[in-house]
C-alpha cells in the first residue's frame, strides 16, 4: 500500500468532571472513524484522545465526591477511558492533563512565554457578574450592567499573569485568510473572525490564585496554569513537544497535526488561543481545525435532572457497539445539531442495520449453501443488468473517498449503505429462487451469487473504519480478510471458487420497540434516582467540608473562563447548579396585580451574537409585535422556538440588553436545585394577545 504521509489526528480531551454522555462520545467515535480509515486508506495515523483533569469545576467536584482531586480524576478518567474503549476507539496515545510529562512541558512551555515577554504579571481588574461568575471589561458592560444576564456587576480585581493575546491577532488574521481549510466549516470561520477576531483581542488571564487543583507556574508556586493553556498543550505534549528544544522523534514526525477535532462550543479556543500560543512557541500551526455540531437528546441539551442522558454503555447494553457507532456517525448533520432518541435509534438499526445490510448478508450466505454448497464461483453468465451494479460498487471508493475528504462522514456512509441497497435491489431484479429452478440457467444463478458476494465484499471493506467488527464478522462469513482500499475500484477480488460459512449469523437482530421502550424508562429513573441521591451527598459532603452549594467554592479567578467563553455547564456536563434563592421579601396583591401578562406567539427567535445566554425574540402580542430578549438559550434553541406561544409580561419598562431593546419579559420558572428554566406556556386555546388573568 502506498504511504500517502502522516496524519495526526486529535479530538478534544474530556473533562473530568463525570461520566461523559453520548454526545462527547460520539466525538470520539468520529475521530476513530476517521483515523481508521486514513489507516485503511494509506496514511501514517496517529490517534490522539485523553481527560482534562484541572480546574475549579474538577476541585469542587472531588468535594462533592468526598475524594481528593487526584482520587476523583483518577475514577472519572478511568471511566472516560473504559467508554473510548467500549467503543472500540484505536487511539495512539490517551493522554491524562495529570501525566507527569504533560504537566512538566506545560510549566516548561509557560516559563519560556513568560522568558519571552508573551506572558507578563499584572493586575486583573474588571467588573464582576456573580450571577454569570464572569468578568467583564468597563467596556464590555451593556448600559453598566453585564452583557449576558443584565444582572448588576461590581469590581474585582486579583494578581494574574496575562498573555499579549493582541500581538499576534493581525498575524492570524492573515493565517485564517491564507488557509481556507484552516477552520471548517465555513460557517465556523466566518463567526470567530467577525465576532471575535476583527472586533480585537484581549490579552488572556493565563493564571489562577483563587483555587489549587491545577498545574502550579513553576516561579511562582501560587498561581496555578488556566486550564485552558494547560489543556491545549496536550496536542504537542503528548507527541514529545519540548519547550527547551529537545522535542522527541514523534513530535518531529507527526507535528503539525493534520486535525483538531472539536465540538462547536470549544472552536474559539482551538482557532484563536491555540494558535497564537503555538505562533508564541513558534511551533507550526495544525492544518485544520473541525467543529462538529452537537447531539441533542430529542431536540434537547442531555441534563441529569431530567434523566434524559444517554452514555454509550447503556446504549451498547441495548444495540451493540457497532449501532450506536452507526447510529451516531449517520444521524448527525455537518453543520446542523443531530437528534439521537430512543425511538429513531430503533427505527434506524431495524432499517439499516437488520434489513438492508443484515438480511443482505444472510440471504446471500444462504444462497450460496442452498445452491452451491457454498461455494461462490463466477462462471462468467454476465446480463446487462450486471453492469450497472457493477459500476456502483466500485464506484463506491470514489465517492466516499470525496466525502472523507471534507469530513463528511455522514455521506461516507451512505455511500457505503447505498451499495447494500444496490445489492438487495439486484437480488429482486435476478430472483435468484427463480433461476434455481431452472437446470439451465445454474450458471447465471452462480454468477449472480458471485456478483452479490463482491459487492458485499467491497462495501463491507469501505464500512470497516466505521463498523469495525461487523465488517470483521462479514468478512468471516464470507471466508476472506477484508479487501484493501486500493483495490476497491476493481470487480473480482473476491477468490472465485472460494467457500463462505456453512452457518451465517445473524448480524443485527429486528428490535422491538416497545421492548427498547420500557428499558429506556427504566434508565431513564434510574438516572434520576442517581441524580437526587448524588445532590444529598454532595451537599453533606461539601457541608462536611465547610463548603456550600449557596456559596459556590468559586471565587473571582476562576471566572475568566467563563468570559472566556467556556460556560460552566460545559465544564460540568450538565447544567450549572443554581443556588437556592435567598427568600425574595413578600408581595401584595397589589403589587402582583401591577404586571400585564398577555399571551403572545413567537413569529422569530434568534441567538444574539456575542452572547451565549440570550435570545431576541419578535412576538406577536394581538395586533401589536415586540422584541423580547431573553437570558434562556442554555435552555431553549431559537429554531424551536418559533410559532410557540408565551406569556408575556407587557407593561414591564423597556431595557436595553447586549445592544438590543428588550419590550417585555417571558415568563418562565427555574428549577432552585439545578437552575433549569422552563418557559410558562398558556393554555393552547388561548387567544393570541388575550389577556391571561392570573389568579
Ligand atoms: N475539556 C474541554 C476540551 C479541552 S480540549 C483542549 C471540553 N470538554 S467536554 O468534556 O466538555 O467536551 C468534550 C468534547 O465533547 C468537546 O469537543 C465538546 O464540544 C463535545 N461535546 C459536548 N457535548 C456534546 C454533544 N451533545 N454532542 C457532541 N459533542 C459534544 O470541552
Amino acid at each position: 500500500m502506498q504511504n500517502k504521509g502522516t496524519y495526526y489526528i486529535t479530538t478534544a480531551i474530556a473533562y473530568t468532571s463525570g461520566k461523559p454522555h453520548i454526545g462527547n462520545t460520539y466525538e470520539a467515535v468520529l475521530a476513530d472513524s476517521i483515523a481508521r480509515y486514513k489507516r485503511a486508506d494509506g496514511y501514517d495515523v496517529y490517534f490522539q484522545t485523553g481527560s482534562d483533569e484541572h480546574g475549579q469545576k474538577i476541585e469542587t467536584r472531588a468535594a462533592e465526591e468526598g475524594m481528593s482531586p487526584q482520587e476523583y480524576v483518577d475514577m472519572t478518567a478511568g471511566e472516560i477511558k473504559r467508554l473510548w474503549d467500549l467503543m472500540g476507539t484505536s487511539y495512539d496515545r490517551f493522554i491524562r492533563t495529570t501525566d507527569a510529562d504533560h504537566a512538566g512541558q506545560v510549566q516548561k512551555i509557560f516559563k519560556k512565554l513568560y522568558d519571552q515577554g508573551d506572558i507578563y504579571k499584572g493586575k486583573y481588574e474588571g467588573m464582576y457578574c456573580t450571577e454569570c461568575e464572569a468578568f467583564y471589561t468597563k467596556q464590555q458592560l451593556v448600559d453598566g450592567r453585564c452583557p449576558e444576564c443584565g444582572g448588576e456587576v461590581h469590581p474585582a480585581s486579583e494578581e494574574a499573569y496575562f498573555f499579549r493575546m493582541g500581538k499576534y491577532a493581525p498575524r492570524l488574521i492573515e493565517y485564517i485568510n491564507s488557509h481556507p481549510d484552516f477552520i471548517q466549516p465555513v460557517s465556523r470561520r466566518n463567526e470567530m473572525m467577525n465576532n471575535f477576531l476583527l472586533p480585537g483581542l484581549q490579552d488572556l488571564c493565563v493564571s489562577r490564585t483563587s483555587f489549587k487543583w491545577g498545574i502550579p507556574v513553576s516561579f511562582d508556586e501560587k498561581h496555578v496554569i488556566y486550564v485552558w493553556l494547560d489543556a491545549l498543550c496536550n496536542y504537542i505534549t503528548g507527541i514529545g513537544y519540548d519547550a527547551e528544544g529537545n522535542s522527541s522523534a514523534l513530535y518531529r514526525r507527526y507535528w503539525p497535526a493534520q486535525l483538531h477535532l472539536v465540538g462547536k462550543d470549544i472552536i474559539r479556543f482551538h482557532t484563536i488561543y491555540w494558535p497564537i500560543f503555538l505562533m508564541a512557541l513558534g511551533e507550526p500551526l495544525p492544518h485544520q481545525v473541525f467543529g462538529h455540531p452537537w447531539l441533542l437528546q430529542g431536540g434537547e441539551k442531555m441534563s441529569k435532572s431530567k434523566g434524559n442522558v444517554l452514555y454509550a454503555d447503556d446504549l451498547v447494553d441495548l444495540f451493540g457497539v457497532d449501532a450506536v457507532r452507526y447510529f451516531v456517525l449517520h444521524e448527525m448533520p455537518y453543520e446542523n445539531d443531530g437528534v439521537i432518541t430512543w425511538d429513531l435509534m430503533v427505527e434506524r438499526i431495524n432499517s439499516d442495520l437488520a434489513n438492508t445490510l443484515g438480511n443482505l448478508v444472510k440471504r446471500t450466505v444462504t444462497m450460496s449453501n442452498k445452491y452451491f454448497d457454498g461455494v461462490v464461483e463466477d462462471r462468467g453468465a454476465a446480463e446487462p443488468v450486471d453492469g450497472d451494479l457493477k459500476s456502483t460498487v466500485t464506484g463506491a471508493y470514489a465517492l466516499a473517498e470525496a466525502h472523507m475528504a471534507e469530513l463528511r462522514v455522514a455521506d461516507a456512509l451512505t455511500d457505503i449503505m447505498n451499495v447494500y441497497k444496490r445489492l438487495n435491489k439486484y437480488i429482486d431484479e435476478t430472483e435468484p429462487w427463480v433461476l434455481a429452478r431452472d437446470e439451465a440457467k445454474q450458471d447465471r444463478l452462480a454468477t449472480v451469487l458471485y456478483n452479490l458476494t463482491e459487492g458485499i465484499l467491497t462495501a463491507t471493506s469501505l464500512l470497516s473504519p466505521f463498523l469495525p467488527s461487523t465488517a470483521e464478522k462479514i468478512a468471516a462469513q464470507l471466508g476472506v480478510p477484508l479487501c484493501s482500499f486500493e483495490t476497491l475500484g476493481e470487480f473480482g477480488k473476491y477468490p472465485s471458487g472460494h467457500k463462505v460459512t456453512a452457518e451465517p449469523e445473524i448480524l443485527f437482530a429486528r428490535l422491538d420497540k416497545e421492548e427498547i421502550l420500557a428499558k429506556a424508562q427504566v434508565i431513564s429513573e434510574r438516572q434520576r434516582a442517581e441524580f437526587l441521591a448524588h445532590q444529598e451527598k454532595a451537599a453533606k459532603n461539601l457541608a462536611a467540608a465547610g463548603l456550600s452549594k449557596e456559596q459556590p467554592v468559586v471565587s473571582s479567578g476562576e471566572h475568566q473562563e467563563k468570559a472566556a467563553g467556556k460556560t460552566p455547564e460545559n465544564a460540568a456536563g450538565e447544567p450549572a447548579e443554581a443556588a437556592v434563592p435567598a427568600g425574595k421579601p413578600k408581595v401584595t396583591i397589589d403589587d402582583f396585580d401591577k404586571m400585564e401578562f398577555r399571551v403572545g406567539t413567537v413569529l422569530q427567535c434568534e441567538a444574539v451574537k456575542g452572547s451565549r445566554k440570550l435570545l431576541c425574540f419578535r412576538v406577536k402580542i394581538g395586533g401589536e409585535e415586540r422584541q423580547i430578549v431573553s437570558g434562556i438559550h442554555k435552555y431553549y434553541e431559537p429554531e424551536k422556538m418559533v410559532g410557540r406561544k408565551v406569556m408575556v409580561i407587557v407593561n414591564l419598562e423597556p431595557a436595553t440588553l447586549a445592544g438590543l431593546r428588550s419590550e417585555g419579559m417571558l415568563l418562565s420558572a427555574a428549577d432552585p436545585v439545578t437552575g433549569e428554566v422552563a418557559l410558562m406556556t398558556p393554555d393552547p386555546d388561548k387567544e393570541i394577545g388575550s389577556g391571561a388573568e392570573i389568579c
